[in-house]
């Protein structure tokens, strides 16, 4: 699915999306083994994302990935989605060494992780509702930007006051996050700002992108820094498309120097979406001879 799919229709639609995968599979797959010079009798074994993700989208490259599986007799090897974002930083070069903590923030997920070991990783905490990238794009929604809101957010509030709006704030003791609370907020505080000025938003953009992006970012590292200090971890990455966000990224560099952390985030392109991330995974998983049956169904939602 392309980037104008998503905007035309402000969002992303199921049916789109697989239709679009259908669409570009195989050129795309022809492309890649194009520009690697190689060919499919090259391949030592095929990977592919079985989860989570949207069903529709998820059927058609696992189906793709067990015809080439089966068609070429290697292996099949089935991807967690979440498990690698967190591998990517194993893309390039510097490497966190084990253990260490992940924030996994993206368009559907919040997650701290514990990673053991490539293959070894347990989720210390998640969001119970809405994912810290969600709130970036349904915030967005309300404010007319562009989908994906969040790189339009991260921008305009380069010019805005953080401080110039507070929004709700989140207050668990546990590692436990929630967004919807402060999508609502928002929401509330916006309707009421248009009755006395209908052109509030227009008028205040910068500044309310700046305050919800220090609302969210604040939220993130609390809970990075509670989970760094209940695990004795100092070697901390960040990782999912919302680590693309400036604010975080700084953030996160002036949390490491005071808390004495070594932070790892990997190269902007390794952070959204993208393949190298389902292959480093698959590497690992083939060193260990984890392949898949080709009887596997796609999984919706997949656990870690
Ligand atoms: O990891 P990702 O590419 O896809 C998912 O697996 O969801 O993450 C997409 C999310 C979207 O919600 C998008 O708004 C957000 O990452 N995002 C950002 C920025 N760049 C992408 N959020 C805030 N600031 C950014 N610069
Ligand atoms: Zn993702």
């Amino acid at each position: 699915m392309t980037q104008l799919d998503h905007e035309k229709y402000g969002g992303v639609v199921p049916e789109v999306a697989s239709r679009a995968h259908l669409a570009n599979i195989q050129p795309i797959v022809l492309q890649t083994l194009d520009k690697a010079q190689i060919s499919l009798e090259d391949l030592d074994a095929i990977a592919c994302t079985r989860g989570p993700g949207l069903m529709g989208s998820l059927v058609v490259g696992l189906t793709y990935a067990k015809g080439l599986a089966l068609g070429l007799d290697i292996p099949l090897i089935e991807v967690n989605h979440m498990q690698a974002h967190v591998l990517a930083h194993w893309i390039e070069a510097p490497q966190p060494p084990f253990p260490f903590i992940n924030l996994t923030v993206s368009g559907g997920h919040t997650q701290l992780v514990m990673v053991n070991s490539p293959l070894d990783m347990i989720v210390l905490g998640e969001t119970m509702d809405d994912a810290a990238g969600e709130a970036f794009d349904k915030v967005g929604k309300m404010l007319s930007l562009p989908y994906p809101a969040g790189p339009h957010i991260d921008k305009l509030a380069k010019e805005g006051n953080p401080d110039a709006i507070e929004f709700s704030k989140q207050n668990f003791k546990e590692l436990t996050f929630s967004f919807s609370g402060l999508k609502t907020s928002v929401l509330y505080y916006l309707q009421k700002q248009m009755k006395q000025n209908p052109n509030y938003i227009q008028e205040n953009m910068a500044d309310i992108c700046a305050s919800l992006q220090k609302n969210i970012v604040t939220i993130l590292l609390k809970k990075l820094k509670q989970a760094a200090k209940e695990h004795h971890i100092t070697h901390i990455g960040i990782g999912g498309g919302v680590s693309a966000n400036s604010g975080l990224r700084a953030g996160l560099k002036t949390l490491a120097e005071r808390q004495n952390w070594t932070a790892y985030i990997p190269k902007f392109e390794y952070c959204t979406d993208n393949a190298a991330m389902i292959a480093i995974v698959a590497h690992y998983k083939y060193l260990n001879k984890e392949f898949a049956s080709l009887d596997i169904s796609p999984l919706a939602r997949y656990k870690l």
